[in-house]
């Protein structure tokens, strides 16, 4: 290479260039077709397939690959896809998987996750149509849960970002802007939230500088709600001790039980006292979308934040979730940053006004709003309302089955869509014997609850989220349980 403006030329012939589109797009076409087809089928075929399939030693060892030096065939890659990977994910998307709180997603949902990844806009920001999508979603998920339209949000990848987001939010309006340089010094910040919150919590407190300590766990009630009178007490007793309270978190829906704190005693409770009032609703808030489950949500609207989940009960495939501030200038005011590169021009591609990089900690975001939006729209919110509805109908189906079993005991009340049960046994064997029964109904593929601890006694637990959930498949689940405990004791 002799640096003459030639030997440039040459390094640009086609030749030298590498880039990463076929060379045959027909064969690609073809490829992606099929790919579309089973995945078609496979979520039409799902009940007819395990609701969990163990990876077995020899998939996990083909799954173990050296860095890919040399292209792999298209074709080749789309047969180990379909191998190793397809058969052996969680299988929330399974009408017998009830564990954890996850959502069944859709098929629409998959649809537009694909077109999201072609297009790939860059969400950080700048004057688009992706951008505008967001903002529409954003928009759409204010008045689900009732704040005003001018709420600001942002799309975040569950409930665990966005309550960090709520808790710096939160933070940053106590102390003023100035904590993002200087750190919350002799600050002594303290927040609240019931017991039976989600572990996110605290380390939200933590990710925010102020320590997972400063989160106080408040004693709940016989419904596994925060015990109000408790709060009082306690907020009463930190400003005593010369702490700062400056935010209350109600859950609704809480993850082990499904309870759901009265947030309108909250929001009366924080406004009196000032205090940030912020609502985990990860799962709960699709709830607003049912004339029946409304009531029980009633207070959500007054809060200052809201951290929700589309994947959950919203079924939309993994992941989307949203934090949304009712004072957009607040939720600004924690995050936003000015960079050369960042610059807002007056003209062009970086216009536009809220960009939702100022909004939460990533800069760079894809277009998850997409399928939240096609959901929404495919569905529309009476249908998802519905799901919602029914999901808690089943689980008290589940729960009504349970009692009326001598053999069964139920360890905490309903909430919402979550069932906590036990087989009986001698106490010295109870935990273990329903540990073993839960990963029995897991291996054999039937069914799959997951597993809490209530009051320390080990519960199976059913939470019914999938839209495809029937009724007799909670109660087939109930069956496999009972007869892997028959089984067990016959040993
Ligand atoms: C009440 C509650 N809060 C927060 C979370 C965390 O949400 P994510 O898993 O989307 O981060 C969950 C998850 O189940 C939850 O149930």
């Amino acid at each position: 290479m002799d640096g003459s403006p030639a030997s440039h030329h040459r390094l640009n012939e086609p030749q030298n260039h590498q880039d990463l589109d076929p060379a045959d797009w027909e064969a690609v076409r073809a490829l992606g077709h099929r790919m579309m087809d089973d995945m078609i089928d496979h979520l039409r075929d799902l009940r007819q397939n395990p609701a969990w399939r163990k990876m077995p030693p020899e998939v996990r060892a083909a799954l173990h690959q050296s860095l890919p030096e040399a292209p792999t065939a298209p074709g080749e890659i789309y047969n180990e896809i379909s191998e190793l990977v397809t058969p052996y994910v969680t299988g929330n998307t399974h009408p017998r998987f009830m564990g954890w709180v996850h959502g069944g997603g859709n098929v629409m949902g998959m649809l537009a996750d694909m077109i999201a990844a072609a297009l790939n806009p860059n969400v950080g920001g700048r004057d688009h149509s992706a951008v505008a999508i967001e903002r529409q979603v954003v928009a759409w998920s204010a008045q689900m849960v009732g704040l005003p339209e001018t709420s600001s949000g942002v799309l975040v990848a569950g409930s665990s970002m966005a309550n960090f987001i709520a808790v710096t939010v939160a933070r940053t309006a106590a102390l003023g802007p100035d904590v993002r340089r200087t750190g919350v010094g002799t600050h002594n910040l303290v927040g609240y939230a019931s017991e039976a919150a989600h572990s996110c919590l605290p380390r939200a407190m933590d990710q925010a500088g102020l320590g997972s300590d400063a989160l106080r766990p408040v004693p709940t009630d016989h419904l596994h709600r925060m015990d109000i009178e408790a709060l009082r007490q306690m907020v009463a007793a930190d400003r005593a001790a010369g702490l700062e309270p400056f935010m209350v978190t109600g859950t609704a829906g809480t993850v082990s039980t499904g309870a759901v704190d009265n947030m309108a005693a909250l929001a009366d409770f924080c406004r009196a006292e000032g205090l940030w009032f912020h609502v985990d609703a990860a799962y709960g808030a699709f709830g607003m979308l049912s004339p029946k489950l409304r009531p029980l949500l009633a207070g959500l609207e007054q809060a200052d934040s809201v951290a929700f989940d589309f994947h959950k009960w919203g079924q939309v495939p993994y992941d989307a979730g949203i934090a949304l501030v009712r004072d957009p200038a607040r939720h600004l005011a924690a995050f936003d940053h000015a960079a050369d590169y960042l610059r807002r021009e007056k003209r062009g591609l970086a216009t536009g006004e809220l960009w939702p990089c100022d909004l939460g900690p990533d800069l760079s975001r894809g277009f998850r709003a997409l399928k939240v939006w096609t959901t929404l729209r495919a569905y529309g919110t009476k249908a998802l309302g519905r799901v919602a509805e029914q999901t808690c109908a089943i689980a008290q189906t589940l729960g009504a089955a349970i009692e009326s079993n001598p053999r069964l005991e139920l360890l905490a009340p309903i909430g919402l869509n979550i069932v906590c049960f036990r087989v009986r046994a001698e106490h010295n064997v109870v935990d273990a014997l329903n540990a073993d029964i839960l990963a029995d109904i897991q291996e054999a593929g039937i069914a799959v609850p997951s597993s809490t601890l209530i009051d320390g006694k080990f519960a199976i637990r059913a939470a019914i989220v999938n839209h495809r959930t029937r009724p007799e498949d909670a109660l087939a689940m109930l069956d496999a349980v009972l007869a892997a405990a028959t089984a067990r004791t016959k040993r």
